[in-house]
């Protein structure tokens, strides 16, 4: 992809405030009339440029924005993560095998002691042997990493990981 020009920002015009109102109250013009849009200015070298042009064209991005907009929100979901106390969601999968009865009874134990802190888990039998177990939690973040990492470094996990994400309530 070529690296295009940025469109030239006007400090301080607020886009929402200069479109119609009659748009505005239209149908589909709800979820972006919600929020204020700020438009702004980037300085980047073109060798940058060039590599996050072709980065986010590999990803599907229609446009600079969503992608500047996604790489924000990411490194203020990471800040949560780093806090350790903020409110944060976690997803964790696990790769077993159930005839394991040290993990299965971990897996049980851990899931009631943290209940708060679980809100749902799915068990899906994978084949005769393997196992995927998904938990998703709900808390602090600090929390949620050594409550994986207990069930991460148990014997016989094949495979896990945990995704963090967030609540969504301080992004938007
Ligand atoms: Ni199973």
């Amino acid at each position: 992809m070529k690296a295009g020009p940025i469109s030239i920002p006007q400090p301080g015009k607020n886009m929402a405030a200069s479109v119609p109102i009659d748009i505005i109250q239209g149908l589909g013009y709800c979820e972006s009339a919600m929020s204020e849009i700020t438009r702004f200015g980037v300085s980047l070298d073109s060798g940058l440029l060039h590599q996050f042009d072709s980065l986010i064209g590999k990803l599907g991005y229609a446009n600079r924005s969503e992608a500047i907009r996604d790489l924000i929100r990411d490194r203020l979901v990471a800040k949560e993560w780093e806090s350790g106390s903020a409110d944060t969601v976690g997803v964790l999968a696990l790769v077993y095998n159930h005839e394991t009865r040290e993990l299965t009874e971990t897996l049980n134990a851990l899931q009631h002691k943290h209940f708060d802190l679980i809100i749902a888990s799915t068990h899906i039998h994978l084949d005769a042997h393997n196992c995927l177990e998904v938990i998703i939690m709900k808390g602090p973040a600090a929390l949620i990493k050594k409550t994986s990492d207990c069930l991460l470094i148990t014997k016989n996990v094949k495979h896990g990981r945990l995704i963090t994400t967030s609540t969504g309530e301080h992004l938007d």
